[in-house]
């Protein structure tokens, strides 16, 4: 999706989008960087967009891993369907809360890694705390949920669920954004 069609979809949902502006090159590297893809067998990505920190999810990943990337906004689904044709992902049009239901759905009991754009900071408490707690519980152990923020308005969201957690920061992103890493 061009930067113009991503700006116009983010303003009409601003609040469910969190942001104007699709993560850059330098950001989903990093974003990335912090997954262990050897040993993962199913990667769970939380709103992917368009679809952008998908690609570099999907080029680092096993050949026999799965992708499920939950996104909420019908045209971004859209834009990921007709943009990345990989049989490894599967593209899962509802709310991040429903994970357990998917992850049956698709035969499998674990998430090694999550890798997640939600706008937390926009999205009621208790749903955000209950989406990462959620995940937390279906993840293997030492598997990492990465996060990207642009402020650490909710690092304790993730402190109080994981403990200990990593910061880091990307700047070459508009705007710059921290990469929170919580390890189970
Ligand atoms: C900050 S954007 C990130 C988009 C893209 N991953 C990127 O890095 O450029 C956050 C995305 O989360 C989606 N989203 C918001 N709430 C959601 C929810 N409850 N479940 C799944 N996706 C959600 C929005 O529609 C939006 O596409």
């Amino acid at each position: 999706m061009n930067k113009l069609k991503f700006l116009s979809e983010s303003l009409k949902n601003l609040k469910t989008v969190g942001t104007v502006t699709r993560s850059s090159q330098f950001l989903c590297e990093k974003m990335v960087s912090y997954v262990d893809f050897e040993n993962s067998m199913l990667i769970v990505e939380l709103g992917a967009g368009d679809g952008v920190i998908t690609e570099h999810i999907l080029k680092k990943m096993r050949p026999d891993a799965i992708l499920l990337a939950f996104e909420v906004n019908p045209k971004f689904c859209e834009n990921i369907r007709k943009s990345i044709s990989d049989p490894r992902l599967i593209v899962v049009e509802d709310s991040a809360e429903k994970v357990p239901e998917y992850l049956a759905k698709h035969g499998h009991k674990q998430i090694d890694n999550v890798v997640s754009a939600l706008p937390f900071v926009s999205l009621p408490d208790e749903l955000g705390d209950s989406i990462v707690r959620t995940c937390k519980d279906l993840m293997k152990d030492g598997g990492r949920f990465v996060q990207v923020h642009y402020s650490l308005l909710t690092r304790k969201l993730y402190e109080r669920i994981f403990g200990e957690i990593d910061i880091h920061y990307e700047v070459r992103n508009i705007p710059p954004a921290f990469v929170l890493v919580a390890e189970k």
